[in-house]
């Protein structure tokens, strides 16, 4: 579905990633994990066109996206939802649903599809009416995650839906992004929570200082890769 070749950008001068490869298989949920500051985040931007592309390529279904800008990727079916779940805080749920599928412009569309997200996620239905900012945070989560009902992507990527939630929600979160994925919808999903990362996934990515370390199925990662000590070292 998804495909980098050789991916370099960073921020100002700093190049953060070094020519990534990664393959994003349709159908599937794509974990990408790694200590803190390794460019997870950066590779999300980055194939979503949020921040530009210096070198290499990122490929939808074989199609070079790479010059386009985010919303032009947004319209071929890839949509991110960011850390730190950037909403418009001060609208309300119906209205950031609304803003979110800017691309539809059928008014019985997007009333049809605020609808399904209401089905999907009950929560926002009750609090559709409150501002963004009034929100809990996993409430929050549940909103970004309306963005995947509202513009009925091909492909999704999640940057650390689970952060700061608790063990409940972070279970809910999970619960959906299955359903979603049971659905069809090819995911990749940055997590820093391994556990959760690896119970949900299929293949997995191993991204450590702007490199690929490991990329594959989870079975074989515990013998290629020692996580516990990668981990370890990412912390200091
Ligand atoms: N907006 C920015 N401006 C400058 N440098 C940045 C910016 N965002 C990230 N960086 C730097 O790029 C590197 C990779 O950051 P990135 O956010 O991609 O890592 P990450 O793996 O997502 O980390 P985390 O697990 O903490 O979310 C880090 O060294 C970081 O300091
Ligand atoms: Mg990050």
């Amino acid at each position: 579905m998804l495909a980098t070749r050789g991916l370099v950008s960073g921020y100002g001068r700093v190049e953060t990633l070094h020519g990534v490869d990664v393959e994003v298989p349709r159908g599937q949920i794509t974990t990408v994990i790694g200590p803190n500051g390794s460019g997870k985040s950066t590779l999300l931007k980055t194939a979503a066109g949020l921040i530009r592309t210096w070198r290499g390529s990122t490929l939808l279904e074989g199609e070079d996206i790479s010059g386009r800008p985010a919303h032009a990727r947004v319209r071929r079916g890839l949509c991110m939802v960011p850390q730190g779940r950037v909403v418009f805080p001060f609208l309300t749920v119906a209205e950031n649903l609304r803003m979110c599928a800017y691309p539809v412009k059928s008014e019985r569309d997007l009333r049809a599809r605020a609808e399904e997200a209401y089905e999907f996620l009950p929560v926002l239905r009750e609090r559709r009416n409150a501002l963004a900012t009034t929100l809990s945070g996993g409430e929050q989560v549940m909103l970004a995650i309306a963005k995947v009902i509202m513009l009925r992507p091909r492909l999704v990527l999640l940057d650390e839906p689970s952060l700061g939630l608790s063990p409940k929600m972070i279970g809910l979160v999970y619960q959906k992004v299955s359903e979603l994925a049971a659905r069809g919808l090819t995911i990749m999903i940055v997590e820093q929570n391994v556990r959760k990362a690896l119970a949900v996934a299929g293949h997995v990515v191993v991204l450590v200082l702007g490199s690929v370390r490991y990329q594959g199925g989870v079975a074989r990662l515990e013998n290629e890769v020692d996580l516990g000590r990668l981990f370890v070292e990412g912390k200091g």
